[in-house]
């Protein structure tokens, strides 16, 4: 995993922010944890591994749901495992997607909810996704359209790029909405896919701050830039001007996902 990565998911902090803002700001409610239960159909009995598991919300979910048979989280980063290991009932396993520590035909369901785009080979992942999981398994897949809250990144770029703040790499995206489906074609027969269209929306600036405050790691400003801070107030200070300026008008940011979903055959 690049630095960059390991960097932005060292901390399950931000990642929480932006769960808990897409969760409460959303145009529609539509939830991809939902979205991918309502696709699963799950009876509780199922082996499970959740790959890119990040905070284990998902795993903790199915536990309060009842869920019996076994289930893993696995996860690149030492927290995010950390995490998984604090769900009661949930193995916690340090694991990139490319190489999963388990044998063939293992898993009855495997999920990979908002991961397989920060992977640099996302082919190579959907192979160990159809290796680990049994004939007649199912495998889950949830990715990002391509634009997803496109004018608060460019806020934090612009505010980044006035400090000098040398940006880097745009962030890896391999996979999106429109090239998943084509991916996971080529390794399994029937696929389902769901599109859900949808937007941030904003009516006041403080949980837009927020949001924009945890998307820093991903748009490659470090937690210890010594700028970090003079940018924040800086674009708190434009977004607060900006409501000043538009009263009675919601900021929108358009976002949405896919579920790919496909049973695995011999
Ligand atoms: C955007 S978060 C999504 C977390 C969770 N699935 C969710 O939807 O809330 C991406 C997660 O994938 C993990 N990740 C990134 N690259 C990975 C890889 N190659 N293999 C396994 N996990 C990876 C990150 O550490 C992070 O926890």
């Amino acid at each position: 995993m690049s630095s960059r990565l390991d960097a932005e998911y060292a901390d399950p902090a931000p990642l929480r922010v932006r769960i808990d803002t897409h969760a409460r700001y959303s145009e529609t409610t539509h939830d991809p944890g939902t979205d991918v239960l309502a696709a699963l159909d799950l009876s509780g009995a199922e082996y499970l591994a959740d790959v890119g598991c990040g905070d284990a919300r998902f795993l903790a979910r199915l536990m309060a749901l009842g869920h019996r048979g076994p289930l893993v989280g696995i996860d690149t980063s030492a927290a995010m495992v950390a995490a998984a290991e604090a769900v009661p009932g949930v193995r916690g396993i340090r694991a990139d997607a490319r190489h999963i520590p388990f044998d063939d035909n293992t898993f009855d369901v495997l999920t990979a909810r908002h991961m397989l785009y920060h992977v640099p080979d996302p082919q190579a992942a959907l192979h160990e996704f159809r290796r680990t999981t049994k004939p007649g398994g199912t495998v889950a897949v949830v990715v990002n359209h391509a634009e997803t809250c496109p004018h608060i990144g460019e806020l934090v770029d612009a505010h980044a790029a006035s400090y000098g703040i040398d940006l880097g790499e745009a962030p890896l995206r391999t996979v999106d909405s429109e090239t998943l489906p084509g991916l996971m074609s080529d390794l399994f027969r029937a696929v389902r896919v769901q599109r859900r269209d949808n937007a941030l929306v904003f009516d006041a600036p403080a949980p837009l701050i927020r949001f924009a405050e945890a998307i820093f790691g991903p748009r490659g400003i470090p937690a210890d830039h010594p700028d970090r801070d003079a940018v924040l107030a800086d674009l708190s200070a434009d977004v607060e001007d900006w409501f000043a300026h538009h009263p009675g008008r919601t900021w929108r940011d358009p976002k949405g996902y896919v579920i790919a979903t496909a049973i695995v055959t011999d």
